[in-house]
Parts: structure tokens; C-alpha cells; sequence
């Protein structure tokens, strides 16, 4: 049987929701990485050091005892966060970034920043106090065309503000254009880019494949073919700079099947196989265990994990959907094959 052992990745963006679904999502990640980045766009959304933790003791309550998994915090930039907020996450060991989403631009975004000019003293705190920023990278205009969303935000948001801001550590998230792999390879290493497993997978054409395709609506949206290529080129380059990130981000079934849909794919049931599945078909193997296990905490100035996973090429099915409380939630991939399987980290 083809096998790989791999140093134990971590998960730099995941949606972990809560209360009653909290459980089997976070069972769904902690039974393979080791550690993630959890978005704090909760409803309300987590903004002080003091609402992480408490996110964070719901998510320890609910771990299985048989993992380990660590889960790293992060706060929600709003127009109100203070200076004191920042030196508050500085010295917090499991708050390790803020995240910044433009208002309107995804899922309870609501709470977003509608101009960096608003947070320029936060940035400067983050800069000097060497906090990461986790960059949702789309401008919002109505009048900009929603597949130009994150190439516009590079130029005319990103740009400036990284020359404001030239040592801020910075992570544009979940990217999806050529543009975005080219502007981060142009850039020095205070910036990198996390990469999901839907976008290396998927094009825009699997979002109208003989139909309208919910469960592949996820923001940003899925460019067309030229740009997958381009973010697979990037995530199979051995270039630090680009990291996983799988943004697995569930919603319930309804609310994905309706009229207007939320956006966001739940992958975390078969993360790392995707990935496998990905860097496999791209002859690049042997490139996944940098990408999904060292660049990420090189990045984060963390240390790399020392446990090993192995992947196994031993075919299993996606079940059609979980059921997740009274909600069912349906996994990307539902019902297919998935060729690679984890084998659990021992413990
Ligand atoms: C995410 C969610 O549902 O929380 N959705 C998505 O499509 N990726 C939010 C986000 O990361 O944009
Ligand atoms: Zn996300």
C-alpha cells in the first residue's frame, strides 16, 4: 500500500461555529492536525482576549481525550478594538493573530472594518508588538465584479497598506487568484498566504456543473481554471510563503440549499486527503509535508510539531452529510470516493 508519513500538520484558518455543533466539528479537525487557527466570526463576533479564552474553553470541553489538539485563537477586528486589546493578545500565549474582515465581504462579517483608516493605530500596536494580521483579501464596492473582488483588494487595499505597514506580519487568506500568488511572491516575508483545499480542487465551473452547485459556494469565490492552476502551482512550489489553511466552514443544510446561500464548504472531515488528493494529481507529493506541516508554524514563529500522522492511499467514502444536532450539514465531496486515508497520530 502507498503510505507517507508526514510531520502532524496544523490548520492555519478553520471555522469551528459553536455550541451544539461545536462538538463534531472540532472532532472532524483535532482527529488529524495538531493545531488551528479558529476565525472568531461568531455571532457575536469574538473581539476582546477575554471572549477568546472563553471560545476556547468550549472548544477544549469538547476535544476527545484521545487527541491533543491545541486550539489557537484569534480576534475580530472591529472599528472599537483598542490598543490596550492588542498588548492583551501580545501577552496571551493562545491568541496568536487578528483577523481583519472587510464589512460585508463574507459570513457575519457585519462587525467588519469599513476603512483601514479607522485601525491604523491598531496596526501600528501590531506591528510594533509583532502580531500577526489574518487578511480577508475582497473589496466590497457593489460596483466591482464579485470575480475581481480579491485582485482589487491587493492594489488598492493591500498594497498601500503594506508600504505603511512594511514589517507587519501579514496572511492573505484562502487566496484564489494568480494575482494574489504573484503579489505574495513579490513581497518579503512578513507576508504569506494560506491556500484551501476546495480552491486547488475545484474551478468556477464546478459551481454550475449540469446545475447550480450550493455546496461549492464559498467565499472567495472559485475563479476560473487558469487561476486553480496558478494556486496549485503555488501550494506544490515548496515556497514557505504559501501554508494550509483549509477554511472548512460549515453551515446547516438548509441554509446552504436556499434561495440565497451561505457561503462556505465544510472539508474538514477529509482535509489532509484532499490536499493529498490535490499535490498527488500535480506529481508533487513529496512537497505536502512542508506546505502542511512546516511553513505554517515557521510563519506563526511557533514550533513545528514533533508527532507524525500517516496517510494511507485506501479508499473510503464521504458520507452524504452529518448530522450535526438537529441540522445536517453536507461535507464537500458527499458520497465520493476519497482515495487517501489518516491514519490517527497515536497518542
Ligand atoms: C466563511 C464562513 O462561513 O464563516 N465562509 C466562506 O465561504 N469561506 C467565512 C470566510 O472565511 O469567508
Ligand atoms: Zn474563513
Amino acid at each position: 500500500m502507498q503510505r507517507l508519513t508526514l510531520t502532524q500538520p496544523d490548520d492555519w484558518h478553520l471555522h469551528l461555529r459553536d455550541a451544539e455543533v461545536l462538538s463534531a466539528v472540532v472532532e472532524a479537525t483535532a482527529s488529524c492536525f495538531k493545531r488551528a487557527v479558529v476565525m472568531p466570526n461568531l455571532k457575536p463576533p469574538v473581539t476582546t482576549v477575554e471572549q477568546a479564552l472563553a471560545y476556547r474553553k468550549r472548544i477544549l470541553a469538547v476535544i476527545p481525550h484521545k487527541y491533543q489538539f491545541i486550539p489557537l485563537m484569534t480576534l475580530y477586528l472591529t472599528e472599537n478594538t483598542s490598543v490596550e486589546e492588542i498588548i492583551r493578545a501580545k501577552n496571551q500565549e493562545f491568541v496568536v493573530a487578528v483577523k481583519y474582515y472587510p464589512a460585508g465581504a463574507t459570513t457575519h462579517s457585519e462587525s467588519g472594518v469599513t476603512d483601514l483608516l479607522k485601525v491604523w493605530p491598531i496596526l501600528e500596536a501590531m506591528q510594533t508588538h509583532n502580531l500577526p494580521l489574518l487578511i480577508h483579501g475582497e473589496v466590497t464596492a457593489k460596483g466591482v465584479d464579485v470575480f475581481d473582488r480579491e485582485k482589487i483588494f491587493i492594489e488598492y487595499v493591500l498594497d498601500p497598506l503594506l508600504e505603511n505597514f512594511p514589517n507587519l506580519r501579514v496572511v492573505l487568506e484562502h487566496i484564489t487568484t494568480e494575482e494574489a500568488v504573484i503579489y505574495v511572491n513579490s513581497k518579503g516575508d512578513n507576508l504569506a498566504a494560506t491556500l484551501t483545499a476546495h480552491h486547488l480542487l475545484l474551478n468556477r465551473n464546478d459551481l454550475f456543473d449540469g446545475g447550480i452547485r450550493p455546496h461549492h459556494y464559498c467565499l472567495p469565490l472559485l475563479k476560473r481554471e487558469s487561476h486553480q492552476r496558478a494556486l496549485l502551482a503555488a501550494a506544490t512550489s515548496g515556497n514557505p510563503k504559501f501554508f494550509l489553511g483549509t477554511d472548512s466552514a460549515p453551515h446547516a443544510r438548509q441554509f446552504k440549499e436556499h434561495s440565497c446561500g451561505c457561503a462556505g464548504i465544510y472539508t474538514a472531515p477529509a482535509a489532509l486527503p484532499l490536499y493529498a488528493h490535490a499535490f498527488e494529481q500535480a506529481g508533487a507529493l513529496d512537497k505536502l509535508e512542508g506546505f502542511a506541516s512546516h511553513y505554517g508554524p515557521d510563519f506563526y514563529q511557533l514550533p513545528r510539531n514533533t508527532e507524525t500522522i500517516t496517510l494511507e492511499a485506501s479508499p473510503w467514502q464521504m458520507p452524504d452529510s452529518f448530522g450535526f444536532g438537529t441540522d445536517q450539514v453536507i461535507p464537500f465531496k458527499a458520497g465520493e470516493t476519497i482515495k487517501w486515508r489518516v491514519s490517527r497520530p497515536i497518542v
